[in-house]
């Protein structure tokens, strides 16, 4: 799966991880992502996926293991430098979206891109251009004028909502999404559309994608498909 000389986008090493009272360890074993690939993991209610996602971006401290993004190894920054790392690395759709409910959907978008001058300058820079690419991505993900021009964030629909949370993790093209559950609110012909949508936006930055759903029927659409909750967690199934 990797090529030669390309550093992984994602290499996790015996990454385990308990939630303080629980006897129960998820884990993450040996796992490699390449740039720009996509990844689809899947498992039961309460088997750790949104756990694993938390690992993967730094959100959580691993207390075992070791998880690289781009040969950065997560343990080594300090609290401070890991969020900046993800901020310039890592767009994450959270599975409770944690927008801003006061501010516009532009505004949360824009939040995408606030902390990283990288991903700043990808999205075009000045504030008014930052702001084109924010509206572009909106309506590029089925987000209509007249919903995002007039309503507070927290005003939209769940659905809707989603769609912002997209925006703003794709918003200055990172190099991994981190995408949590994202089209749950969605009927089916809904999510089809938006999984093309999104996933056509991370082919324009060659973003890779760790997508995580219990909705097997989604697995199609990625290289790579990873099960959480079985024997023998971590393996690759594909
Ligand atoms: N902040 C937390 N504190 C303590 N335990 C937690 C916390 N977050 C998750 N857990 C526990 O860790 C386990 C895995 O939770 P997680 O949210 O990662 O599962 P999930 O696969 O994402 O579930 P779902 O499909 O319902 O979103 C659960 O048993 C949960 O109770
Ligand atoms: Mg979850």
């Amino acid at each position: 799966m990797m090529m030669r000389g390309v550093l992984p986008l994602i290499s996790a090493r015996s990454v385990a991880h308990a939630w303080p009272g629980s006897d129960a360890v998820i884990t993450l074993d040996d796992f490699e992502l390449a740039p720009a690939q996509r990844l689809f993991l899947h498992g039961p209610s309460g088997c750790g996926k949104s756990t694993v996602l938390g690992l993967l971006s730094g959100v959580l401290a691993t207390q075992m293991g070791d998880v690289r993004i781009l040969g950065t190894s997560l343990a080594t920054l300090r609290s401070r430098a890991r969020d900046r790392f993800r901020a310039h690395h890592i767009g994450y759709i959270f599975q409770q979206f944690n927008l801003l409910p006061f501010l516009t959907p532009v505004e949360n978008v824009l939040l995408g891109c606030a902390w990283s001058a990288e991903r700043s300058r990808r999205a075009g820079a000045t504030r008014s251009l930052m702001t084109a690419e924010a509206t572009r991505l909106l309506r590029a993900l089925g987000l209509g004028e007249a919903i995002w021009t007039r309503a507070r964030t927290g005003e939209l629909s769940v659905g809707q909502q989603q769609r912002v949370a997209a925006a703003r993790a794709l918003i200055g093209g990172p190099e991994l999404l981190l995408a949590d559950e994202p089209t749950s609110a969605l009927d089916t012909s809904s999510r089809d559309a938006f999984l093309r949508l999104l996933l056509e936006e991370c082919e324009r930055h060659g973003t890779g994608v760790v997508f995580v759903s219990h909705d097997l029927a989604l697995a199609a659409h990625f290289e790579h498909s990873l099960a959480l909750g079985r024997a023998a967690p971590g393996m690759w199934e594909s």
